[in-house]
């Protein structure tokens, strides 16, 4: 055997190396370029294709009110919990805790009750559509609502979606149906919602009943919301139903989310072959914060996953891909009791921010509508995009700016079809409750939800009028 003898001094050398190493590779942050701001511009430079599809979003369970899924059942277990953390969570990054405290603090917040009671005034919601100048609106079918049991349908309820969707044709609007925004039916819960094989034959079968109910209305179809997003908050942080902590169970859940994708793709297909099949994906654009080398990379993988993981997956089985943007991330490697943490942060300085926190990056969508373009070169909807904003200060820019963005990566070759704001109304944000205000129209909850145009939505229609 040979043997090495290093002396003290060489010893210290190697010591000091690895240690110089250590701090570059953890502490020392690397020049970084500021986010670069949106410059000034006139609404009629902006230039958009003739078809271009204006629209708004919701999604069932945060506007329809009274629906019974595995979140219903979740919100009224943690609903105390989730009031009494508020002050923990929010107090320090939303700009105006002042203004939110009494609602964030109140149990009643998190429970969706009668939401924005958008089932019931789908008309009414409608019309007022018509009045901001919207052609298109992005809305998510109920399953639980469809089959409240397995393999049992409601044929009332398959009805009023029918009626929602020839409204929407009536008003020349046309529709984007999310097929799964999150929410299921709780059986599909007990039955062990996406690590179950089941679950993605009761899938297909759903969106095939959609396709063969509503195919000759709709053109356009979503299989899935988010589906990374729901293994972030579902199985890795475990802060929403089926609130797990396993990477094994969410690469496992993954794997199955793309499988039922696919299938759906072809069953949608096989009805309709004219039928536009996608997906859509809670896009980042991330940063290393401060920007050391591990910081940097953290984001990089991060931000790659989450917006080609599921993408790459199921790419020879998609017609269009729907980013969702709202705001950049931070990352940064947080040493702490759990000796390694990683965190994605609101930046405290930033000068705008959402009645959240968020900050805004117009620029920021530009770069993933470029990008989404390269690889993929397929049509692209921005099916999410929007801002908390209840003073409705700052959100006529937010809109602003990022349509400028869009109309810039358009004439740099980006085929964008259209832009679904989010949300049409006020609704329920999840965990957070109801005190996220993102709605261009205006939800009174203490006042028989009563409905008003915001003055931001007026800007929008604006900016569809003048791309007319
Ligand atoms: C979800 C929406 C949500 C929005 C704002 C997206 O992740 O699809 O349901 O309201 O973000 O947080």
């Amino acid at each position: 055997m040979v043997r090495f003898h290093l002396g003290t001094k060489v010893m210290k050398k190697i010591i000091f190396c690895l240690l110089t190493l250590f701090l570059i590779v953890f502490f020392l942050p690397f020049p970084q370029q500021r986010r670069a701001a949106t410059p000034d511009f006139e609404l009629r430079s902006l230039k958009f294709p003739k078809d271009f599809l204006w629209g708004a979003g919701t999604a069932a369970h945060q506007v329809e009110g009274n629906t019974k899924n595995q979140i219903t059942q979740w919100e009224t277990q943690n609903a105390e919990r989730l009031a009494s953390e508020a002050a923990a969570k929010f107090a320090k990054i939303v700009p105006d805790w002042d203004a939110i405290k009494t609602e964030a603090t109140d149990p009643q917040n998190y429970i969706s009750g009668q939401a924005a009671g958008h089932y019931e005034h789908y008309a009414q919601d409608i019309a007022l559509m018509r009045e901001i100048g919207l052609n298109a609106y992005r809305f998510s079918i109920e399953w639980s609502r469809i089959e409240p049991e397995d393999d049992k349908f409601d044929g009332h309820e398959i009805e009023h979606y029918r009626s929602v969707i020839l409204e929407l044709k009536k008003q020349g609007i046309e529709p984007i149906i999310t097929i799964w925004h999150r929410t299921q039916p709780e059986w599909v819960n007990d039955q062990g919602e996406w690590e179950s094989e089941e679950t993605i034959e009761d899938y297909v079968q759903f969106a095939e009943l959609l396709a063969r109910e509503y195919g000759n209305d709709v053109e356009y179809w979503i299989t899935f919301n988010e589906p990374i997003l729901h293994l972030v908050v579902g199985y890795i942080l475990g802060v929403l139903p089926p609130e797990v902590k396993s990477l094994t169970r969410a690469n496992r859940v993954i794997a199955n989310m793309e499988e039922a994708h696919r299938r759906a793709y072809k069953a949608i297909h096989n009805i309709d072959s004219d039928s536009m099949v996608g997906s859509t994906q809670a896009m980042q654009v991330a940063e290393g914060s401060p920007n050391t080398i591990t910081n940097a990379a953290i984001a990089k993988y991060l931000e790659n996953y989450s917006n080609w993981k599921f993408l790459d997956a199921t790419k020879a089985h998609t017609d269009f891909i729907g980013i969702q943007y709202y705001a950049p991330s931070n990352y940064r490697l947080k040493w702490g009791r759990g000796i390694a943490d990683i965190e994605n942060f609101h930046d405290l300085e930033a000068q705008i921010k959402s009645d959240m926190g968020w900050e805004v990056y117009p620029a920021g969508i530009y770069k993933l509508l470029t990008e989404t373009h390269q690889r993929y070169g397929k049509p692209i909807i921005i099916t999410e995009n929007g801002f908390a904003d209840r003073s409705d200060k700052f959100r006529a820019d937010y809109i602003k700016n990022h349509l400028y963005e869009t109309a810039r990566a358009i004439s740099n070759g980006a085929h964008v079809r259209g832009y679904v704001y989010w949300g049409l109304l006020d609704f329920l944000e999840w965990d957070k409750g109801f005190w996220p205000r993102f709605g261009l129209i205006e939800v009174d909850y203490n006042d028989n939800l009563k409905r008003t145009i915001r003055p931001s939505a007026r800007v929008y229609k604006e900016i569809i009028r003048q791309s007319q």
